[in-house]
């Protein structure tokens, strides 16, 4: 019989195109920066060196300024929009000129701690580069105090209420027709709106028109928003790099400085009014005024305050499996539409992660129990709906089945160190 351990390895195998991982075929055929991080970390439970050769092909497309892309084209595919052409950045291999969440030194250290003798070596060396990333995440991102987005990608959580106001501004009319490709792959029900769309091309272009300098778009591009999400994942990261560093014997005294540089910024997206961190739109100072799953990423950088912790219960109590990705009492929420509700089993991995690191280690239970619940149900899915289960995105997702075989399938007692 079938385990689904078993269907969790053949999917990591299936989408492995020697070196890096696709998220799932179709709807997504390149390499995109978190999902390829969270397959390395899926990777460390059976094949460890393969593990580091996937963190090592991510950082290869490493910037000259330290951007690590969040999409690098290795192989043409006319499945996907907005492919190369569009982007426009003149690397080799191409790739898309913005970033995403940087959670590659958070899992490293967990895959690092999985064989700590095998994997000295590939840390090291990769080492510098995750330095350098983290570097250009405080220079070129943290003007404002918390990590600023200049592309609602660049979060991961594309389409999630949080840049509702932000977006409002963008100017999508002018966009050149196009013919987007992945409303052929999956539903369209469960994807962002063609007005999204348009919009989302529209901040392309404008970076590609002024040749992806980033100084430029952070001054005046249509589009830039404090992301509560990747500022608890830098801060937690930025952490994990000062341990790997100080364990190497690295000199970590300016990592420390921009740790501690963000963790005093963090007020800057503390929304007294709503009673959690919230997104901020940096252009009018305007908060979103909703509540979404990057506020519970504070658990993972130990920022956490009561009113959150009530938030969490009264988000979760209003559904039956996950954090939800919005905030289901708000008019916005849609529980099968990307972003905009679903829960992502990532998400929970993270949150949990978060939980666990923070002491509340029943609550992290809870959201391993109710994840796993999802995938025994229906299987490897991108997301679900959070109240019925109903599986949607893509099928034989990297990122479920990663997150499943370090986390969501572990009983308690046999969970990954660090892991719930
Ligand atoms: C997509 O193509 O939907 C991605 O989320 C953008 O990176």
């Amino acid at each position: 019989m079938t385990t689904l351990d078993d269907q969790a390895r053949a999917i990591l195998k299936k989408n492995d195109k020697g070196g890096y991982t696709l998220p799932t075929h179709g709807l997504y055929p390149y390499q995109w920066n978190w999902d390829s991080a969270f397959a390395a970390w899926g990777f460390a439970t059976f094949d460890n060196a393969r593990a580091w050769d996937e963190l090592d092909t991510l950082f290869a497309s490493q910037w000259d300024n330290g951007m690590v892309p969040h999409i690098i084209f290795h192989q043409s595919d006319p499945g996907y929009f907005p492919g190369p052409d569009v982007w426009g950045t003149g690397q080799w291999p191409e790739t898309s000129g913005i970033s995403q969440p940087p959670v590659a030194a958070t899992l490293a250290r967990l895959i690092w701690d999985m064989d700590p003798e095998a994997g000295r070596a590939r840390i090291a060396r990769l080492y510098p580069a995750m330095e350098r990333w983290h570097r250009w995440w405080h220079e070129a991102r943290c003007g404002h105090g918390p990590v600023a987005i200049i592309h609602p990608w660049e979060s991961g959580r594309d389409n999630c209420p949080d840049w509702d106001i932000g977006m409002a501004g963008v100017d999508g009319s002018r966009v050149a027709p196009y013919t987007r490709r992945d409303t052929g792959h999956v539903n369209p029900e469960m994807r962002p709106t063609k007005e999204d769309y348009d919009r989302y091309i529209a901040i392309v272009e404008f970076g590609r028109d002024v040749g992806w300098d980033d100084a430029r778009i952070v001054a005046d591009g249509p589009f830039l928003m404090a992301d509560p999400g990747i500022t608890f994942i830098l801060l937690r990261a930025h952490e994990d790099l000062i341990a790997i560093g100080d364990a190497l014997g690295h000199d970590t005294t300016e990592l420390q400085g921009w740790a501690k540089a963000l963790r005093a910024a963090l007020p800057v997206i503390w929304n007294a009014e709503l009673g959690a961190y919230d997104a901020r739109d940096l252009r009018s100072d305007a908060f979103a005024g909703v509540l979404g799953s990057g506020a519970f990423l504070a658990y993972l950088a130990d920022a956490a305050t009561p009113e959150l912790d009530a938030q969490l219960d009264r988000v979760w109590d209003k559904v039956n499996f996950g954090i939800p990705s919005a905030d289901p009492e708000a008019a916005s929420f849609n529980p099968r539409k990307y972003w905009r509700g679903p829960t992502w089993p990532v998400v929970n991995a993270l949150i949990a992660l978060g939980l666990t690191s923070s002491g509340r280690h029943e609550l992290a239970e809870r959201l391993r129990a109710e994840t796993a619940e999802l995938i025994r149900q229906h299987g490897f899915y991108e997301y679900f709906d959070p109240i019925d289960a109903t599986p949607c995105g893509g099928a034989d997702f990297t990122w479920t089945a990663a997150i499943w075989l370090t986390w969501a399938g572990k009983a308690p007692a046999t969970a990954v160190k660090g892991a719930a």
